[in-house]
């Protein structure tokens, strides 16, 4: 039976969110906590569905991980055991993150059988980069068993080269890394904030890691790490779904936590919609400052260019726009699969496939649904849609707040994967919630 939340549109958002750490940080964090025996302590930790899947994974393997105060949590690896098939059985397809366990378990174990990953279906994803790295770094991989197993004689330092800056094959090579035998230099890194989050505690921990500049990270591998605690970094990709659902409801939020640094790219875009923004030491304040919003262009990126998980709840606010604005999709094939709703919806949205010329894309010239046009200004009115994925699931909440009417959004348990508390925060809001069924 489909669970779901049903809304009533055209009440501006007003008041103030709580930022938690990152959905694309914290379970990373987590995963550093078992290249070393002491514990380590993370705050900030928070209740969505990919912490769950790695406490379980991690309670499967015989790792201890106590929630010693609210929101934070103590994880001792020191008991350890290798994770076999059926301990990843039920984890399977939900979530991205275990595949980055194979490091700690080669250093553990010299052996680490690989997930089927899930994550959203915006796309193939596979890991053809984490393979390749793996094996330079002294892996051997054997496909045949269900979901592969790497086995190692110990990692040793190597140079690599990605061939696009992918975030988890970059945390794969560093996690790995920290306690191989020897340098890895790894050139054509991401650099996201994450990924820096992720290498300050490693660097706690006692690793000796520097980033250089041209995306090039230098891994001194150590014999041993130790424990330390941590914070968790805020969740930008929060932040921004929170600033585009005040920019579209014409509405007023406070991000509590949301920091300037990790948001520059997306301040400088949201101005030039017409969004206002006042920072201060605990946040930042969002809201429309222009009373006709401007179309723009934005394409996505890695870091640090406009994140892939920023574009939807932004379309979602330009269909209220004077004017065409456009949207290159460039690090997913296939991110674009919640546009139809939005047209269901009221919003004239046409998806393009032609390639977009002389920028970075992760596929090339390929004809995928890569760019939209958007036409606004439009009357959004309610529907009835079924998410697809996280980031789309937040963009249709922004649709059905903007919208004349009642909207049911289907599937609405999906975001519970990367929103912590989202029913009691859009309550704070003021959002008229009908219904929420779970
Ligand atoms: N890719 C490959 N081969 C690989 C790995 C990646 O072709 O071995 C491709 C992917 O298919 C994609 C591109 O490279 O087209 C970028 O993927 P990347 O590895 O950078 O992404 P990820 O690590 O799988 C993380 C976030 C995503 C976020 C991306 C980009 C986590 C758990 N997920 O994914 O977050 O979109 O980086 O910033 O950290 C989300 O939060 O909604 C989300 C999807």
């Amino acid at each position: 039976m489909s669970n779901y939340i049903r809304l009533r549109g055209g009440k501006p958002l007003v008041g103030e969110i709580v930022l938690r750490g990152g959905k694309n940080v914290v379970p990373k964090l987590m995963v550093a906590a078992l290249l070393t025996d002491e514990p380590v302590i993370i705050r900030d930790v928070p209740k969505i569905e990919d912490v769950e899947i790695m406490t379980r994974l991690f309670k499967r393997s015989d790792v201890i991980v106590d929630e010693i105060r609210p929101g934070t949590l103590q994880i001792i690896a020191k008991g350890m055991k290798l994770l076999s098939r059926p301990d990843l059985e039920d984890v399977t397809g939900r979530s991205r993150i275990p595949i980055l366990m194979c490091g700690p378990m080669l250093h553990r174990f010299n052996r680490a059988l690989v997930p089927k990953l899930g994550g959203c279906n915006i796309g193939p994803r596979p890991v053809d980069f984490h393979v390749k790295a793996l094996r330079e770094l002294g892996a051997n991989y054997d496909e045949s068993e269900s979901g592969g197993v790497f086995k190692t004689k110990g990692l040793r330092g190597a140079i690599i080269t990605l061939e696009y800056p992918s975030v988890g094959a970059t945390e794969q090579v560093i996690l790995s890394t920290v306690l191989a035998d020897g340098v890895t230099e790894l050139h054509n890194a991401a650099v996201e904030p994450e990924i820096m989050d992720l290498i300050m505690l490693l660097q706690q921990m006692g690793a000796i890691i520097s980033v250089d500049m041209d995306r090039n990270i230098i891994i001194e591998g150590v014999e041993k790490l130790g424990g330390a605690v941590h914070t968790g970094m805020p969740d930008r990709n929060e932040t921004a779904s929170w600033a585009c659902a005040a920019l579209g409801t014409n509405g007023r939020i406070f991000v509590r936590g949301a920091r300037q640094l990790d948001m520059m790219t997306f301040l400088n875009k949201f101005r030039q919609v017409g969004g206002g923004f006042d920072v201060n030491r605990d946040g930042i304040t969002f809201y429309r400052e222009q009373e006709i919003l401007e179309p723009i262009t934005v394409e996505t990126d890695v870091h640090p260019g406009f994140m892939t998980d920023w574009q939807q709840p932004l379309v979602v606010a330009l269909t209220q726009a004077h004017g065409k604005s456009v949207i290159h999709e460039t690090v997913y094939e296939s991110r674009f699969g919640y546009i139809d709703a939005l047209n269901q919806m009221g919003a004239k949205i046409k998806v393009f496939e032609e390639s977009v010329k002389n920028i970075r894309s992760k596929f090339g010239k390929r004809n995928y649904r890569q760019s939209v046009m958007i036409q606004g200004p439009t009357e959004l009115h309610g529907a009835d849609i079924t998410v697809p994925d996280l980031r789309a699931g937040f963009s249709y909440i922004v649709a059905a707040l903007i919208a004349k009417g009642d909207s049911t959004i289907h599937d609405f348990s999906i975001l519970q994967r990367g929103y912590e508390h989202l029913v009691a925060k859009l309550q704070s809001l003021e959002a008229e919630i009908l219904e929420v069924k779970t």
